[in-house]
C-alpha cells in the first residue's frame, strides 16, 4: 500500500484575502465552498481550491484562525490510498499500534476517510475515492465494520439526492475541459 499526497487543510484568518491570493496570483480555482458542518462550528466556512483534474481540492481553507498566536494553522494533511480495503487495513494497523487515541471514520460522499491525530497531535486523513462526485462540504460517519458493497450502498443512498451527485469520471472530465479552456 502507498499513501499518496492529496491535499492540506489549513485554518485561515482572512478568507477573502487568502482566496483572492490563491486564485488570482497562484492560479487556483474555487471548486466548492460552504458552511463547515462540524458540531459547534456553525459559523465556520470552508473553501476548496484546486488547479488539477485529479483532485477536487489541493487546499481546503477553514475560516477558524481566531487565536492571535495559534500553535499551528494546519488542520490536516491528507493521503489517498487505492481502495476501501486499504483504508480498513490502515485503520486496523492504527488500532493495533494503539498510540492513536481515536479514529474518526467520515465520508464526504466522494471519499471514505479515517481522521486521526499523530502522536504529536497533527491531523491526518487517509482516504480512498468513492465512485461519485458530491458537492462539498459534506460529512457523515461510515461504518468500518460493514462489508464494502454495503458501505457503497449506504453512501450512495445518503448522497444521491445531492444536487451535484454523479459519476466521478464526469466531474474530472469537466474539470479537464475547464482547465484547458482557461
Ligand atoms: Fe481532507
Amino acid at each position: 500500500m502507498q499513501l499518496r499526497w492529496s491535499h492540506t487543510a489549513i485554518l485561515v484568518r482572512d478568507m477573502n484575502e487568502m482566496v483572492d491570493f490563491y486564485t488570482k496570483v497562484l492560479g487556483f480555482d474555487v471548486t466548492d465552498r460552504g458552511q463547515f458542518p462540524a458540531p459547534g462550528a456553525e459559523d465556520s466556512e470552508i473553501v476548496f481550491l484546486s488547479q488539477v483534474d485529479t483532485d477536487h481540492h489541493q487546499f481546503a481553507f477553514v475560516d477558524r484562525l481566531r487565536d492571535e498566536n495559534p500553535p499551528n494553522s494546519v488542520h490536516h494533511f491528507a493521503f489517498r490510498v487505492n481502495s476501501l480495503d486499504d483504508v480498513k487495513i490502515m485503520d486496523a494497523r492504527l488500532a493495533e499500534d494503539g498510540r492513536v487515541e481515536s479514529r474518526l471514520p467520515l465520508t464526504h460522499g466522494n471519499a471514505w476517510s479515517i481522521y486521526f491525530n499523530d502522536p504529536e497531535g497533527n491531523g491526518i486523513e487517509i482516504f480512498c475515492d468513492s465512485p461519485w462526485h458530491v458537492q462539498q462540504p459534506q460529512g457523515t460517519i461510515w461504518d468500518k465494520d460493514m462489508p464494502n458493497d454495503q458501505i457503497l450502498d449506504e453512501t450512495r443512498k445518503g448522497f444521491e439526492s445531492n444536487p451535484a451527485f454523479g459519476p466521478i469520471e464526469g466531474y474530472y472530465q469537466t474539470r479537464t475541459k475547464e482547465l484547458k479552456d482557461r
